[in-house]
């Protein structure tokens, strides 16, 4: 009984923080991409030839779409190799997994580059999305034919 209620206690906590969570999600978002992502992908996520794709206005038909959207958060986990094109550059570098970042971190991180770089309308990134990344065993050959199907 004083277990039960003591779960559900922290449950009514984690409901009570949620609004806030949300509503900070873009400023926090915006400090990791400029602390992790920012030295590759650049300010604003304009990108540059030769070190790494532009992420601002490029993501839209994957983020419209679910596997898509599984797609941008594996990437974050898993990184990305081999070649792609991105407004019509050919980029055939590496991205090294950003594995060590926290579920909400990395949470934070997909929304402020979809909502912010892209205008994204789509349902937010949530730290589930994230566990289920790390579980999903796509190759970066997988993720690369996953990406070249949904960008036709
Ligand atoms: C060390 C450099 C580096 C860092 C740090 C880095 N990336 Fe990348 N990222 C790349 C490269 C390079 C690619 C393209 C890989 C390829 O050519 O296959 C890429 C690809 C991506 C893609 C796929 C883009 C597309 O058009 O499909 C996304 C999304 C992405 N990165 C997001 C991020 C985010 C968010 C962060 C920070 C948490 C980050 N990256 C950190 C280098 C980096």
């Amino acid at each position: 009984m004083a277990m039960a209620s003591r779960i559900v206690a922290t449950l009514a906590g984690a409901l009570a923080a949620w609004p806030a969570a949300v509503a900070s999600a873009a400023p926090a978002g915006k400090a990791v991409f400029d602390s992790t992502c920012a030295v590759c992908h650049q300010s604003g996520g304009k990108g540059m030839l030769g070190l790494a794709p532009a992420l601002a206005g490029t993501l839209a038909p994957l983020l419209a779409a679910a596997q898509g959207r599984s797609y941008v958060a594996q990437v974050l986990v898993h990184g990305l190799s081999g070649r792609i094109v991105s407004q019509g550059q050919t980029f055939n570098l590496a991205m090294p997994p950003q594995a060590t970042l926290s579920d909400a971190d990395l949470a934070a991180v997909a929304n402020y580059v979809a909502r912010d770089l892209n205008g994204s309308s789509a349902p937010a990134f949530a730290a589930e999305d994230f566990v289920a990344a790390r579980a999903a065993k796509s190759s970066h050959k997988d993720l690369r034919a996953l990406r070249e199907g949904l960008l036709k």
